[in-house]
């Protein structure tokens, strides 16, 4: 490979060609994501011949207005830009395919059409069949395939299958659709995203912790006083987007699956090596041993939600959470949530985990913070001496990712005085270009049969369980408060109370 910075990108085994079926393929993941992520993935070379996209909807379209939707979006959103000759080239290998979900001449036509293309491609018959679309459909969906063969490989191939969130709304339903998923397809045939993991600065986590002996000795409850994960985003409702959000609430949004995920990755066990099912191993054992806040007194002490009221964001007026498109005037829907637990290892006895997201704060911004140990008060820490600040670790997630330490120095001069400061570590000037999406990783993940960095069946079940004592808690009649926040603060008091009860300030950044 030419590019050494694209080594990283590619997984463990060697992707296959395919043709990949987005199901919902008119909608916006597919346009704002998923193409835009196989383009990319042809820009850098990357994506393996012989790879054919079938975008399977509802609507009445032609390939040809389809293509011209998709490359509308790509020029907007592409993150190496867009150039009309690659483009040329890889949209001939798009069709639409136009099929109501609950229609079976529509998957019969389907695999006539795959059968013809794997023909043309010289007979290897590979399917990733992409799920981009709500969870009511994937009965439909996964029952038409069945019935059609399409979940069955011809000799010698492979037929997966990409589940999108929201993956359940609590843990019966999400142990319903892993039903109706396995009923199709075999677990190791199951990819269930989590674009999150995806991400180059959380795949970075495990190599930080384990591909540094410095890291391991100190990364446990006797060096560590706490961690904090927090997702802050600027916008809101945009897009339309108040429909789906109204009903979900950022807990079930981001804590249930994106937070959590990366909770998993900073407190796993070094696993013993790094197949899919090594490294999940250890991550479910984290999820399962988040402390469980599983009475409505536990909830009310160790849980904030929220939602914003209207304010002002980069100096423009936005309204408040129930002025929002599509969203109930009288929503009781959090757009804030922080949560403080632990993880009930001997590794972890004792250290708070918070954690915190959020719409409409002031800046678009993940990061997780590892907290060290305060030093013990001899030499500098004495009254009247200058404070020796703890150490913190932060793990850029995005924007602007990297790694950074912040350590005391003293300040040059004659006397003793200390200063807190940064070491920093940025991507994009060590490695001179930003990283690639999430999706072109996965899917490029999904073609190789690398389910590593996709969420297995247990984790999803047991964050579900952990998340439905919040749900069913804020769901009872046991007055724990929705607080509210102004549009373009760092949320509501409440939320500092709850980490200033012991002694810290959540982090600015
Ligand atoms: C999605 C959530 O899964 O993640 C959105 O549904 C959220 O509400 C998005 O905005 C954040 O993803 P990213 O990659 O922009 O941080």
């Amino acid at each position: 490979m030419n590019n050494p910075f694209r080594e990283d990108l590619v997984s463990k085994n060697k992707p296959d060609p395919c043709s990949v079926v987005i199901f919902g393929a008119t909608g916006d993941l597919a346009h704002r994501k998923l193409v835009p992520a196989l383009y990319n993935l042809t820009v850098d070379g990357e994506l393996p011949s012989g790879v054919k996209i079938v975008g399977f909807a509802r609507r009445d379209k032609s390939d040809d207005t389809f293509k011209d939707g998709l490359e509308k979006l790509n020029k907007e959103v592409s993150r190496s830009g867009h150039d009309e000759y690659v483009w040329d080239r890889f949209s001939q290998n798009i069709v639409y395919h136009r099929s109501n979900f609950d229609d079976i001449e529509g998957y019969r036509s389907l695999a006539k059409r795959l059968d013809e293309i794997d023909a043309e491609r010289g007979g290897k018959g590979n399917r990733l069949f992409y799920l981009s679309i709500a969870p009511e459909y994937f009965d439909d969906v996964l029952e038409k395939l069945n019935e059609v063969g399409l979940n069955e490989a011809a000799e010698g191939c492979w037929a997966r299958v990409i589940v999108e969130k929201p993956f359940g709304k609590d843990h019966a339903s999400a142990e319903h659709l892993n039903e109706v998923v396995n009923n199709t397809f075999h677990e190791k045939d199951t990819y269930r995203i989590d674009h999150y993991l995806g991400k180059e600065t959380a795949q970075n986590i495990m190599v930080l912790r384990f591909a540094n002996s410095i890291f391991e000795p100190i990364w446990n409850s006797g060096h560590i006083d706490h961690v904090e994960i927090s997702c802050a985003e600027h916008f809101g409702m945009e897009g339309g987007r108040g429909g789906y959000y109204d009903s979900a609430g950022a807990l079930r949004d981001m804590v249930q699956n994106h937070l959590l995920q990366l909770l998993s990755l900073v407190a796993m066990e070094p696993p013993t090596d790094l197949s899919p099912d090594g490294v999940r191993d250890e991550k479910v054992k984290v999820i399962r041993s988040l402390r469980k806040l599983d009475t409505p007194e536990k909830v009310r002490k160790n849980v904030v939600r929220a939602q914003y009221t209207k304010g002002f964001v980069n100096g423009n007026e936005v309204p408040g959470y129930r002025e929002e498109d599509r969203v109930n005037p009288e929503s009781e829907t959090e757009t804030f949530v922080a949560v403080k637990t632990y993880v009930d290892t001997w590794r972890w006895s004792g250290v708070p985990f918070y954690i915190r997201v959020g719409k409409r704060l002031p800046k678009k911004a993940t990061e997780i913070s590892i907290h060290f140990k305060a030093t013990p008060s001899v030499l500098f820490n004495q009254q009247g001496s200058d404070k020796a600040e703890e150490n913190v670790l932060v793990i850029r997630i995005q924007p602007d990712e990297g790694i950074s330490l912040r350590i005391n120095s003293k300040l040059p001069g004659a006397a003793i005085r200390m200063e807190s400061v940064k070491m920093n570590f940025q991507y994009s000037t060590s490695f001179g270009k930003s990283s690639p999406e999430a999706y072109e990783r996965l899917l490029l993940d999904s073609m190789a049969g690398d389910a590593t960095l996709f969420a297995r069946r247990d984790e999803v079940e047991e964050a579900w369980k952990f998340v439905d004592f919040i749900q069913e808690a804020w769901k009872g009649q046991h007055d724990i408060p929705l607080a509210e926040y102004e549009a373009g603060s760092w949320g509501p008091n409440e939320a500092d109370d709850l980490i200033e009860a012991e002694g810290q300030d959540w982090r600015r950044f």
